[in-house]
Parts: structure tokens; sequence; C-alpha cells
């Protein structure tokens, strides 16, 4: 394969991304986040989004060029986030990624944000063996994947409602603590007992690979509002009990699905695998079953556009990447 340098882009929801690969290594990846912004509205405002992304994108490629050191001109490869996210945010790092390549004269890489999110997880020497179960965990999805090979998924189980971000974002919201929630969850749960408050864990009890989290936040709610005094502990123990159920949950279907599949190794991504208990608890169950477990940098879990140049990476690698002109943001993108 000749050497590629790839310029990736990623702008699917809040985060205004760009990232230089060679050969496959990162060798910038810089966001600019707009959490700042978003938080004082609790969540993210699609308009706010996509003007931000507007001013960002430019200084950013131009940031990330410069920390690679690289020049526009030696870009083999222009990769972006094609879908899902919101419209508005897609069509910002679609339209800059098209004018690149037809400037530039070279070729166009479309990339599936989720596949990139399993992607962040082949970033050293040591490289997922198939076939992988995966957990993917982020604001949006929750699923879990068996990847047979590059480009060959199976969806085994989702959300029938909220994501597993989303209950962290919605419970940090009632709770009066800002978004996004996971990070402040985590942060108040370490003073707090995960045994405090008995809350549900939707649908462990079934067998198939399913999850729910929307009655999660009521739960904590009611829980929330039944207490006379409102104060630090309350909130640091609900935080540690939402997140020990959210967790419980997560872990408790995964080991459901190894019981169905043999596989040789274990993948984690998105947002959520940030989240310190779950990586404990992830590692933990691959130890058990003595299994190879992937569990990328935390600055590759959160939306970052390092992971779509992998994805671009391999997929030319493994001849998958699918080259083309006229894209189209595709929000409501499935893993396939
Ligand atoms: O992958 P991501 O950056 O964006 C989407 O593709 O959705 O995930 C964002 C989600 C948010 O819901 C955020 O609350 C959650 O990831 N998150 C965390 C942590 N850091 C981010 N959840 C739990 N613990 C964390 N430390
Ligand atoms: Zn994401």
């Amino acid at each position: 394969m000749k050497a590629q340098t790839i310029l990736a882009i990623e702008t699917s929801c809040d985060e205004t991304s760009a990232a230089v690969l060679s050969k496959g290594r990162i060798l910038s990846n810089l966001v600019a986040s707009q959490i700042q912004l978003h938080s004082k509205y609790g969540g993210v405002v699609p308009e706010v989004a996509a003007r931000e992304h507007v001013n960002a994108i430019i200084p950013v490629i131009d940031l990330s060029l410069k920390q690679a050191k690289k020049r526009l001109s030696n870009i083999t490869h222009v990769a972006v986030t094609q879908g899902p996210g919101l419209v508005t945010s897609l069509l910002v790092g679609i339209d800059t990624a098209k004018t690149l390549a037809l400037a530039l004269n070279k070729p166009l890489i479309p990339i599936n944000h989720l596949e990139a999110h399993i992607y962040a997880n082949f970033t050293e020497e040591k490289r997922p063996k198939f076939p992988a179960l995966i957990l993917i965990v982020s604001g949006g999805h929750t699923m879990i994947v068996l990847m047979r090979g590059h480009g060959d998924y199976r969806l085994l189980g989702e959300t029938v409602d909220d994501a597993a971000g989303e209950a962290f974002d919605k419970t940090a919201k009632l709770l009066g603590l800002g978004y996004p929630g996971g990070p402040k969850i985590s942060k108040r749960a370490e003073m707090g007992d995960p045994q405090s408050f008995k809350l549900p864990r939707p649908m462990l009890a079934q067998k198939n690979l399913n999850f729910s989290f929307s009655g999660l936040k009521t739960a904590v709610l009611y829980e929330f509002t039944k207490q006379k005094t409102k104060n630090k502990k309350l909130v640091a123990d609900l935080s540690a009990s939402v997140q020990e159920a959210i967790v419980d949950t997560l872990i408790g279907k995964m080991e459901r699905a190894l019981e169905k599949h043999k596989v040789k190794s274990v993948m984690l991504g998105g947002g959520v695998a940030a989240n310190k208990l779950l990586r404990e608890r992830f590692g933990n169950l691959a130890k058990k079953r003595k299994l190879s477990c992937f569990i990328p940098k935390l600055e590759h879990c959160t939306d970052n556009a390092g992971m779509i140049g992998l994805a671009a990476h391999y997929g030319l690698k493994h001849k998958i990447a699918i080259i083309q002109e006229g894209i189209q943001a595709v929000p409501g993108m499935e893993l396939r």
C-alpha cells in the first residue's frame, strides 16, 4: 500500500475536530469543544452547534496540520463523518471536506461515526483479533456488536429508548449538575455510596441483549423529590447509585453476549467509555473470561477526528473504504 496521509474531519455533534494520520498513526488530533456554550442550555442546541462549527473548522484544520508538521499538499485522502449525528453539524464537516478534496484533487472517504468509535481501539501495535464483541456507549447509542472482520458487523442488541450517555446527561440535569452529565455524575459519585439507593437495572433480567435507560431518570427523580433535605451527600449518593445501575446493566448484558458468542477480544467505544467505573468493570470481565481487552485512551472515547482517520486508514488497507465525491449527510446512519 502506498504511504498515505489522511486529513480527517469530525463535526457530528458539538465537537469540531480535525486530525492528521500517516500510515495509520495519529500525528495530530485537535478538538474544539463547544461544551461551555451549550452547558447553559443544559444540552446541545443544533443551531448554535452549526454556527460554532463554521467558526472553528478552518482554524482547527490549520492547527492540526501545523501540529502534524504537514501541509495541505501532503494530504493524500480526506475523510469525514457522514453520520449519524445532527444534520446541521454534519453538513459543516462534509462541505469543508468536499471542498478540500475537490481543490486538492484527492479522494474523499465518508465515515460512519459508530464504526469510528470502534476503530478508536486500533491505535496500538497490539490489535483486536476477530471475532470480537464490542460495547458502544455514547450520547446517542448503546449497542452490542459482533465484529467478524474489518467492515463486518452484526448488531446483537441496542437501546429501545435512551442511550447510556443520555441517562447520565438527563440525571445530571435533574440533579442540577449541568451538561454533559457523564463526567459530572462520575465526579460526584466518588463521594457517594453506590448502595444507598436501590435503582432498577432495566431489562437486565431479560435474556435478549437490548437495553432501556429511560426509566432510570424517573426513578432518580422520584428518590430526589422524596427527600426533604437536598444536600451534597444526597447528590453524591444518587450519582453513585445511578452510575452503579448503568454500569451493572451494561456489564450484565455484555456477560450475556459473551455466553452466547465465542470471541477472541472485547472492545469498548464511545463517550461513556471514558467512565472510570465502566473501564474497570469491563477490564475485569475480560480478565475473568481470559479475553484480550481493548479500551480506548480517554482522548479517543469522546468524539474526535483521530478515530475517523483510523476508520479511513483500515478501510483503505482492507479495501472496504468507499470513495465518493458527492456525499450527503446521513443523520440516522446505521452500522452495517
Ligand atoms: O461519543 P460521544 O462524545 O458523543 C456521541 O457520539 O454521542 O459521547 C458523549 C456522551 C455524553 O452523554 C457524555 O455524558 C458521556 O458521553 N460521557 C461520559 C463520561 N464522559 C463522557 N459518561 C460517563 N462517564 C464519563 N466520564
Ligand atoms: Zn460519538
